[in-house]
């Protein structure tokens, strides 16, 4: 059978660590969408490591790793990911798997990004810049190369002519810079991607879960940012929700067991777009310096704001959430009072839907207040042993999403996660 790993919010709620927690109860960790936009932090024996492609299974001995078909890829960073992964005594050659199918990021996808990106001026998404957007317009275009594809000997060629579709597009945006360097280490992470462990995909997950192996999937971003439910077009790519695990993978509805729904205790965004909950003040503040709210991918400040079941509730709706878990609990320790909100009010009327286009409206959050528990809980090992105020605002998020928070983060080390009563 297949469980789920995903975020509920604008992404980095903690995945990383999550799925490196639950790693060793699979066989088989899988990404299905997404690239080297997502950054997932883990601590490896204390050391602190960002995946941006790998699974974040790479790191438990004989667990096969597979980069899905659904997932855009950057040999450029994947190498480097590879050998950051090798300094830390990982033999990733063994266990690191990817689809055939899985389109590969270009330099000029980069290119196009940065261009694109530029000429939206004020309204910009907010991209990483890695090339995510323009990849997948690639695969949807029905233009894009795939990792399958190097082995053919055509590669080159239908390199060539996709480079320059992409020339004349850059071209249009005035993009002058010099990509020569990019496509050099391009064609030298090619040759290292090569070496590695292609498959079909769909069959060799089929193949395990036939087996009987447990397979966990991993999702990046989170499903605000989902391109069909997110904040259109504040968002990303691709369906970061968990229908995107069988697009991703090329496994069926059935096979999906679990779906665990990350949440951070607050709320982040980083990039553009709307966020109703955002605190512009000393307490916006003081989350992004006790969260060390920072871009994993491009060190940009995270916007802060509130926990949103508005928004969380859809998310749990569209993912078919079984299970809830809260990571950056302990960020909340000190604040003397916390706010959750339940509901929006639109042009004087109060919803708890998520309205069509959010970045057109002028959204009022409507807050429930709650006492802080003023306790530092990063030592807390059991649930019996956490603050009694905690366990009023965990019970109030229980009964409005009506599905249990399971485990509570309580710090971003891998042991620092209790299970919920
Ligand atoms: P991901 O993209 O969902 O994997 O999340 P990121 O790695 O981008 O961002 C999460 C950040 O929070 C990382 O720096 C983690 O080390 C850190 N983190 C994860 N869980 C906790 C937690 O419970 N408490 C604290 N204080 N930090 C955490
Ligand atoms: P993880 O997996 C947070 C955001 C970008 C931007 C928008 C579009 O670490 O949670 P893109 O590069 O996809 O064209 O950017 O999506 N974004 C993320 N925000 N965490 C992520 O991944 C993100 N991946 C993309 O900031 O607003
Ligand atoms: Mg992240």
């Amino acid at each position: 059978m297949v469980d789920v790993i995903l975020g509920l919010q604008f992404g980095d709620e903690g995945k990383g660590k999550i799925v490196d927690y639950f790693a060793k109860n699979y066989d088989v960790v899988a990404r299905f969408q997404g690239g080297p936009n997502a950054g997932h932090t883990l601590y490896v024996d204390g050391k602190k490591i960002v995946l941006h492609q790998i699974p974040s299974g790479i790191f438990h001995e004989n667990k096969i790793n597979l980069i899905g078909n659904g997932v855009v890829l950057d040999p450029v960073i994947l190498k480097r990911e590879c050998n950051s992964v090798e300094a830390m005594g990982i033999d990733y050659k063994k266990n690191l798997f990817i689809s055939q199918r899985t389109h590969l990021i270009l330099p000029t996808h980069r290119a196009i990004d940065k261009a694109s990106e530029a000429s939206k001026g004020n309204d910009k998404i907010g991209s990483t810049l890695k090339g995510i957007s323009p990849a997948y317009m690639d695969k949807t275009g029905r233009n894009g190369l795939r990792v399958g594809d190097l082995l053919d000997k055509s590669f080159i060629t239908q390199y060539i002519r996709l480079r320059l579709k992409h020339q004349k597009l850059l071209d249009n945006f005035s993009f002058n810079e010099d990509i020569s360097a990019w496509e050099e280490e391009f064609f030298d992470a090619l040759e290292f991607l090569k070496e590695l462990k292609i498959v079909n995909g769909e069959y060799f997950i089929n193949d395990k879960i036939q087996q009987g192996k447990k397979v966990l999937a991993e999702g990046a971003q989170g499903s605000m940012l989902d391109v069909d439910f997110g904040t259109f077009p504040y968002v990303t790519s691709s369906n970061t929700i968990s229908a995107g695990v069988c697009s991703g993978l090329g496994i069926a509805p059935q096979k999906i067991k679990e779906v665990l729904g990350v949440t951070k205790a607050y709320c982040t965004r980083v990039g553009s777009g709307p966020f109703p909950t955002e605190l512009n003040d000393e307490t916006g503040e003081q989350l992004r310096k006790t969260g060390n709210e920072f871009g994993s991918t491009t060190g940009r400040p995270r916007r802060c704001g509130w926990i949103d079941l508005v928004a969380l509730k859809f998310a749990c709706m569209i993912n078919g959430v079984t299970q809830l878990i809260m990571t950056k609990a302990d960020v909340l320790d000190a604040l003397n009072t916390l706010q959750v909100c339940n509901s929006y009010k639109i042009d004087n009327e109060d919803t708890t839907e998520i309205p069509f286009q959010m970045s057109r409206m002028n959204i009022d959050p409507v807050y429930q207040r709650f006492a802080g528990w003023k306790t530092d809980i990063t030592g807390v090992k059991n649930f019996e042993d956490l603050p009694a105020n905690m366990k009023v605002y965990i019970n109030y998020l229980n009964g409005f999403l009506n599905i249990p928070i399971k485990f509570i983060s309580n710090g971003p080390g891998s042991d620092q996660l209790i299970v919920a009563l």
